[in-house]
């Protein structure tokens, strides 16, 4: 049975990796000793120990890297400027449905974006026992302690044009007994603001402590406070960005086959349907994210809150809805996303990790608001080339075309196999058992089942 160590994040690197084959990669009953995995990690490891090293020191316990594919796709016109934009991603579909809709629209004005707004939010949560009005009236008498008790910490922010916006209190006692919040917005400019919030908010609620104890009209009962968390909220429905693509109907072109206004009639209903059906509004947002989240790794910003901020702004409504819109109204075409969005360009990763420095420079070292546009785009290019194939061909046609490759290297297909299977699939439908039976037959192998090998 396999027992817990103790203090193994301060073991060395090796010492580590060994733990690990010993008591998970090895095989007592066989030869494997772990060895090989051992190998496997450390080819994994950046040849510049330098690089290496900046890499072990994002996260605890470090044993080696995961590659993911860093990939570009070029001829985003957004606000009629040219961007090349950096994905990184897994699916492989990802990034050429993000290419092809930038060219789509490349031809057809590009994409216009706008920031609508850009306010953050924390929150002191706490419990404090007595008559909210007297809080009310307690909190209105010192609210300037707050500004004043932090303003060592907002200094730089400040100079930045940032700092704090607001600062409520809110009675949340009918929901919870005794519950209330400093609710704070901020502005944290080019950097997602995370720390900054929640430096800020800790000294909140210290400073909510200290003026309750020493207020001297409150009774004894009223001076205590329970602080329950200081931490911001990754929903920032008032960060909000907007991008947009339109075009004449006619302008719609897809192919001889294909109708544009009876493109643009099934793409509307398409979208009306992730509006008012929650299992196809989370596929359809999921697409989107295929596009948000890619740029959002490359870029080193928080993937996970960008995430959890657009679910719930698509929930806004009590419904899970979509996050695209699109209407259809004399003769036009417009179709658009507005979503919450908290990114920094500066701090965090942004200044640390040489990959995403490079994503940065490859989009021209944009602002915060800026990156927020670029992003946007992205997950409306996404979204547009999901569903541009999901009401024309399907969308089997393009993800297979994109996954035989994967499929291929399952294989171990070698160079001139890969080029013999792709050209025969050019204009053949694409399943893995169609590929498999392929491959098997360009090899000599039967492939037939054993039922169907057997002999009666
Ligand atoms: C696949 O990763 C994403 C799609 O399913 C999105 C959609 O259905 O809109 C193609």
């Amino acid at each position: 049975m396999k027992q817990p160590i103790k203090g193994f994040s301060k073991l060395s690197k090796q010492a580590k990796i060994e733990w690990l084959a010993k008591e998970y990669l090895s095989n007592p009953n066989s030869q494997e000793d772990g060895s090989e995995m051992m190998e496997l990690l450390k080819s994994y490891w950046h040849s510049d120990e330098k690089t290496q090293k900046l890499h072990d020191e994002f996260i605890e316990n470090t044993i080696s890297n995961f590659y993911m594919p860093f990939g570009v796709a070029p001829n985003f016109l957004i606000n009629d400027k040219l961007c090349c934009i950096p994905m990184v991603i897994e699916e492989s579909s990802v990034v050429a449905a993000a290419a092809k809709s930038a060219n789509f629209w490349l031809e057809r004005g590009g994409f216009k974006t706008e920031v609508l707004s850009t306010k953050k939010i924390g929150q002191v949560h706490f419990a404090w026992h007595g008559d909210s009005d007297r809080l009310k009236s307690f909190f209105n008498k010192i609210k300037h302690k707050f500004y004043e008790g932090t303003e060592k910490l907002s200094a730089n922010m400040l100079a930045r044009g940032g700092g704090i916006l607001d600062i409520e209190l809110v009675d949340k006692t009918l929901e919870e007994p005794n519950y209330y919040q400093l609710h704070a917005t901020f502005e944290t400019c080019d950097s997602m603001g995370a720390n900054f919030i929640n430096s800020i908010l800790e000294e909140f609620s210290k400073i909510l402590e200290f003026e309750l104890k020493n207020d001297l009209t409150l009774d004894d009962s009223e001076k205590n406070v329970l602080i329950i968390m200081c931490i911001l909220s990754n929903y920032t429905p008032e960060c909000i960005v907007r991008a947009e693509v339109s075009c004449a109907i006619d302008q719609l072109q897809l192919g001889a086959d294909i109708d544009p206004n009876e493109f643009a009639d099934k793409f509307q209903k398409a979208v009306h349907i992730a509006q008012i059906e929650p299992y196809r509004a989370t596929t359809h947002n999921k697409g989107i994210f295929n596009g948000i989240d890619s740029v959002i790794l490359a870029t080193g910003n928080d993937f996970r809150a960008v995430e959890a901020c657009g679910h719930t702004y698509a929930s806004r409504h009590g419904k899970y809805q979509s996050l695209t819109n699109v209407e259809v109204k004399d003769g036009i075409f417009k179709f658009w996303i507005e979503i919450p969005m908290a990114l920094g360009t500066v701090g965090g990763l942004t200044a640390l990790h040489p990959m995403v420095k490079l994503a940065h420079k490859i989009l021209g070292n944009p602002n915060a608001q800026e990156l927020m546009q670029i992003v946007a785009a992205t997950g409306l290019a996404q979204n547009f080339s999901a569903l541009r194939s999901l009401v024309t061909t399907g969308i089997q046609k393009g993800h297979m075309k994109m996954h035989l490759m994967n499929i291929l290297n399952q294989l171990e297909a070698t160079e001139e196999e890969k080029v013999k299977v792709q050209l025969h699939f050019t204009d053949k439908v694409i399943s893995h058992k169609a590929v498999v039976d392929y491959f098997r037959e360009l090899r000599g192998i039967s492939t037939a089942t054993p039922y169907e090998q057997r002999t009666v």
